[in-house]
């Protein structure tokens, strides 16, 4: 995709301190996009600021509803709605076999998937509203072969992959030429992370109906 081409479009990152954030980040603005880059540390975001010149930060818990709603208008009343959203709040926590799934890894994870299901929600409007509406979230390759040793962490990241392909099948009803929903499917991401920030720019170069509701694996997602 060429420089540029994401000029005009306002695009949030959630989870956007990692490696893979700061390489989502990077690539969107060199697409030439807006990014909102939301975390929970005021230092990462920083840190992050200095990396990714350009880039806007808030410091927000994604779990928190009200304060996804709070950070939408913050958001909408400094840079207007949002033509996307990437979904990269994750961490990972094994187990020992299934008695041995820890109830406060459990928490956890349920916390990530709070994040997902809050922004999607507050955030839908503006993504159908968009001419180029898209959301992209990363799932795992565990979901399809899940092990004992990380049941928790697989049974979340199944209900986000779900909840990613129903926000995509509302996607088909509300703005079926415009907007996407989008899993990428990744064992580690581990130096995919680049790749990763490629692939998110190229989902507004498809044709919405090509990738609202796939599960792309990287690194071989749109070939
Ligand atoms: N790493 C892998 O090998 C791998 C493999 C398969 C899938 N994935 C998935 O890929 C995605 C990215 O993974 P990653 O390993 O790069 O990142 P990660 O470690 O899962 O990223 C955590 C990010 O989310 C932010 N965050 C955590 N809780 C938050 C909250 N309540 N509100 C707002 N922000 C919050 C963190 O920032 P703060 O600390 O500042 O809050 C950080 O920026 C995740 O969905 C992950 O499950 C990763």
């Amino acid at each position: 995709m060429s420089a540029g081409s994401l000029s005009g479009r306002t695009v949030l990152v959630a989870g956007a301190t990692s490696t893979s954030g700061a390489a989502v980040a990077r690539a969107l603005t060199s697409a030439g996009a807006a990014v909102v880059a939301v975390g929970t540390r005021p230092d990462a975001l920083e840190a992050l600021r200095a990396s990714v010149p350009g880039v806007t930060t808030h410091a927000c818990d994604l779990a928190d509803l009200g304060a996804v709603t709070a950070l939408a208008a913050a958001v909408r009343s400094t840079s207007g709605p949002i033509d996307g959203l990437v979904h990269l709040v994750g961490g990972w926590r094994g187990g020992r076999g299934i008695a041995g799934q820890p109830d406060d890894d459990w928490d956890f994870f349920d916390r990530a998937f709070r994040t997902l299901r809050n922004t999607t929600r507050v955030f839908y409007d503006d993504l159908v509203a968009s001419p180029a509406g898209r959301l992209a979230f990363v799932s795992s390759t565990a979901v399809d072969s899940p092990t004992a040793g990380a049941a928790n962490y697989a049974a979340a990241k199944a209900a986000s992959d779900t909840w990613v392909r129903a926000v995509a099948q509302g996607f088909r009803k509300d703005a079926p030429d415009s907007a996407a929903a989008t899993v990428f499917v990744v064992g580690a991401l581990a130096g995919l992370e680049e790749r990763l920030g490629d692939e998110v720019v190229r989902l507004w170069s498809a044709p919405p109906a090509d990738v609202n509701g796939a599960r792309l694996p990287l690194p071989l997602s749109l070939g």
